[in-house]
């Protein structure tokens, strides 16, 4: 999916863009599996898309738990092994590094894969929770509701509860479950920004994909990073047709050198 470069993306809009992230006084940028894809680990809806090889409804559902908690985490399973293989590619040292020097900064993310954590982002906003977390599918009172897990090798799947014996459930948000708390509490943080850049995301998948436009109509500047066009270009005030470790990366050169 990212065999495309940035050389379509002229040079004044990359400027553009790192002036209106040196000027603002708060930045939100929303990710989605295409930040990961340099990093070898597939999106949802691409080519080789893991939505492409399986129905959602079979894996990541409480439906789909509840009839087969063995074949779900195998999934889950499969997923954890791979990631661990994978590495922060320049989109996530990029981001990390703004996390932590540009004033109002705040990351919310859509993945779980753990690369922007791995890459020492400050102050991750998990939209969808994450792969390397674990709670009880009982919800038992013996345990916290979620908590880090970050086992490659399992002896059984299901694994179980420590407390109760129950299945464990993998700490994602699956298809018609909430937004976690931790994240909604953000949300005001979000939009209060000035400037809103939506990086490597369908943006087909709500709550997350409607931030775009909450933020929009407070009157920040929109931004899109993605190689293809997708539900949200256009209505984004700007566009930039490349991969994100491509881009990102040239907006970060500018921002860090002379002023454009
Ligand atoms: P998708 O797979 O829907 O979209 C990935 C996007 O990344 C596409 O628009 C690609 O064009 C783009 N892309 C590919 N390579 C890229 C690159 N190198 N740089 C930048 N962009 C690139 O993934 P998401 O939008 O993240 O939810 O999917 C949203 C949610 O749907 C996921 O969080 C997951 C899934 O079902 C849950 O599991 C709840």
């Amino acid at each position: 999916m990212h065999e495309r470069s940035s050389d379509d993306v002229r040079e004044e809009h990359v400027r553009a863009v790192a002036g209106r992230l040196r000027a603002a006084r708060a930045v939100t940028v929303l990710t989605g599996a295409g930040v990961s894809a340099a990093s070898g680990v597939p999106t949802f809806r691409g080519r080789d898309g893991l939505w492409r090889r399986r129905r959602v409804e079979e894996l990541a559902t409480p439906a789909a738990f509840a009839r087969d908690p063995r074949t779900v985490w195998e999934w889950y399973a499969e997923r954890r092994a791979a990631v661990a293989r994978c590495v922060p590619n320049a989109a996530h040292e990029v981001l990390s590094r703004w996390s932590r020097e540009l004033p109002g900064f705040l990351l919310v993310t859509q993945n779980v894969d753990g690369l922007h954590e791995r890459a020492g982002t400050a102050d991750v906003v998990r939209f969808h929770g994450s792969l390397w977390e674990v709670g009880c599918w009982a919800g038992c009172a013996g345990v916290p509701r979620r908590w880090r897990d970050e086992r490659v090798a399992f002896d059984d799947l299901p694994p179980r509860c420590p407390s109760c014996g129950a299945p464990l459930r993998p700490g994602v948000v699956w298809f018609g479950e909430a937004i976690p708390t931790e994240a909604l509490e953000r949300l005001e943080q979000a939009l209060a920004c000035e400037l809103f850049l939506v990086v490597g995301t369908s943006a087909v998948v709500y709550p997350a994909a409607g931030l775009l436009d909450a933020a929009a109509a407070r009157g920040a500047f929109t931004v899109e990073v993605n190689p293809f066009a997708t539900d949200a270009s256009g209505r984004v005030d700007l566009a930039l047709r490349g991969p994100a470790e491509d881009v990102l990366a040239r907006v970060d050169a500018v921002l860090r050198g002379a002023p454009g």
